[in-house]
């Protein structure tokens, strides 16, 4: 009898899919968003142009910004979105690679799935492998520390190449090193990179080779009086908070003035008490003045007089990032002035660029702020310069947080894939087709580097695995050349972290789609 009555427990409006029908469509849903970018990876994968509702277009390579535009609907791909944000948070670089890997991880489940084995075997299988595959790993990463400038130039060029085909990688990458190099601060015996201390300045004109790094500050203002010096070495900077203007009363006052002379008067007094301001400024020994709030001209005037370099109306973050770079302090008055709150810089200059002025605060000592001034022919080339040097900015912290790197060009994923596999012979039981799957799925990434190369991508790979049974744990995919070579030697290097990280979320994400086998959704409201 109770067969025969429905039982209605969701309310009207909603859809439900269970068991292996809601699987299914949820990996088919995740392996859509990882076959969007999978064409992106590596300096010889394609760029994406995606145009939002206004028309606004982006042109790039990255997986993350791929995925962020993207806005997809459904919840299993969203699930594929959030592995590439928490890539990017955590490590910076390596989005696409996450995705790919977690787009194969699910492939292999729904084939052991077709076979019968069930999920929970699966996820136990995957979680073995990544367990097992990250000491593996970290055991054989090389070292790597600050003072090894040429291998932090080798990971920061990795993690740009593709975001840039104007110039050598090497060239944006090095730039990365100097501003990381530059702002690294030892807290607690224990190395701190805080990338908000590197500014990065885009603008467009001019070639991606005339990009260049700045040893402190550079603020867009223009120096405030034609006839102040447009340049000031050995600079002695006052950080004024305060305005160099005549304050006007809060009440209402009304002065009657009835005579020529009590007008001179009234205007030479005002002029007296800038011309003092001036001078008690003057008195500090400083140069130049950023100043937050105004000048007035009479005041604009004596400064350039003095041969005082100034500039107004400076924003506050700009504020506190020139006082991190030159050591000088704020202050709030012109009372007490005195030269130990002067910051220094080597060179303070206005410079022109693409017609607008800029304040470069060049050669400070020992700024904790660097700054990476970006150019190229348009904005989508600056744009993506600049998710490039976030990249590099991201591997290079992450490279000096483990100090361990791997090969890469694939080398690393062919190397751990083998192993997996030797792995799971050695594993009973099911876990290990869920071993091997897992195996399959990293060398997804040498597979669709020697397929953005050109080359035939079936053999490559079984010569790849030849080459890593013979002990070459280097060799991978020279995408640039189209051949297999010693990628160690070719200078692709990334940080141990990169990889780790894109292997953890990839298998978290695949474990929680995975284990959904209900889907209970609201329709939407038309
Ligand atoms: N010169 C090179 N030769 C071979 N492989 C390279 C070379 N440079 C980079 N690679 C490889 O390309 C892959 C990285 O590609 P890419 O930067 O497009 O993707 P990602 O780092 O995973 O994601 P994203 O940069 O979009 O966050 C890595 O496997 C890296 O080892
Ligand atoms: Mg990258």
């Amino acid at each position: 009898m109770a067969q025969q009555i429905p039982i209605v427990v969701l309310p009207e409006g909603y859809e439900r899919v269970v068991g292996s029908n809601a699987m299914r469509a949820n990996i088919y849903a995740a392996k859509a968003v990882s076959d969007a970018v999978k064409t992106t990876l590596g300096p010889k994968g394609m760029d994406k142009m995606l145009v939002d509702d206004l028309g606004d277009i982006t042109i790039t390579n990255d997986g993350a910004t791929i995925v962020d535009k993207l806005k997809v609907e459904h919840p299993a791909a969203k699930l594929m979105v959030e592995i590439a944000k928490t890539q990017d948070k955590e490590v910076g670089d390596g989005t696409t690679t996450a995705l790919v890997y977690a787009g194969k991880l699910l492939e292999g489940a729904m084939e052991l799935f077709e076979k019968n084995i069930h999920p929970s075997v699966v996820i136990s299988g995957y979680k073995q492998a990544l367990e097992y595959i990250q000491t593996y790993m970290e055991k054989n990463a090389r070292d790597i520390d600050l003072k090894d400038d040429e291998a932090l130039v080798k990971i920061a060029s990795v993690a740009v190449a593709g975001k840039t085909t104007d110039v050598d990688p090497s060239y944006i990458g090095r730039l990365c090193v100097e501003a990381v190099k530059t702002i690294a601060e030892t807290v607690d015996k224990k190395l701190v990179i805080d990338q908000d201390n590197v500014q990065i300045i885009k603008k467009k004109g001019g070639a991606v080779s005339d990009s260049e790094f700045v040893k402190g500050m550079v603020i867009e203002k223009e120096v405030v009086h034609a006839q102040m010096p447009k340049k000031v070495k050995d600079a002695k900077i006052l950080l004024l908070n305060a305005a160099l203007e005549v304050k006007k009363t809060e009440t209402k006052g009304e002065i009657e003035i009835e005579t020529p002379e009590q007008m001179r008067a009234f205007l030479q007094e005002e002029e007296k008490m800038l011309k003092n301001m001036v001078e008690e400024i003057k008195k500090t020994g400083a140069n130049v003045v950023f100043c937050q709030k105004g000048i007035d001209d009479i005041a604009q005037y004596y400064l350039a007089k003095n041969g005082i370099m100034a500039a107004r109306r400076v924003k506050e973050s700009d504020m506190k990032k020139l006082s991190k770079a030159t050591g000088a302090k704020i202050v709030n008055s012109l009372k007490n002035l005195s030269s130990d709150l002067l910051g220094t810089a080597g060179i303070v200059e206005q410079v022109k660029m693409a017609g607008d002025d800029f304040i470069f605060v060049r050669e400070c000592v020992n700024p904790k702020v660097a700054t990476i001034i970006l150019r190229g022919g348009s904005d989508h080339v600056v744009d993506e310069l600049e998710r490039g040097v976030k990249d590099g900015l991201g591997s290079l912290s992450s490279a000096l947080e483990m100090k361990k790197i791997v090969t890469g060009g694939g080398a690393i994923e062919v190397e751990c894939a083998e192993e997996l596999r030797r792995f799971a012979m050695r594993c009973g039981g099911k876990e290990q087709l869920a071993i091997k799957k897992f195996a399959d799925a990293i060398e997804e990434v040498p597979k669709t580097l020697a397929d953005s190369a050109g080359m035939e991508v079936i053999t490559t790979l079984v010569n790849l695995r030849k080459y890593h049974n013979e002990g070459k744990k280097d060799y991978g995919i020279n995408v640039i050349e189209g051949k297999i070579d010693d990628m160690y030697k070719n200078n692709v290097v990334e940080p141990l972290k990169t990889k780790f990280q894109a292997m953890k979320s990839a298998t978290e994400a695949v474990d929680m789609i995975l284990r959904i086998d209900d889907v209970i959704a609201a329709t939407k409201k038309k």
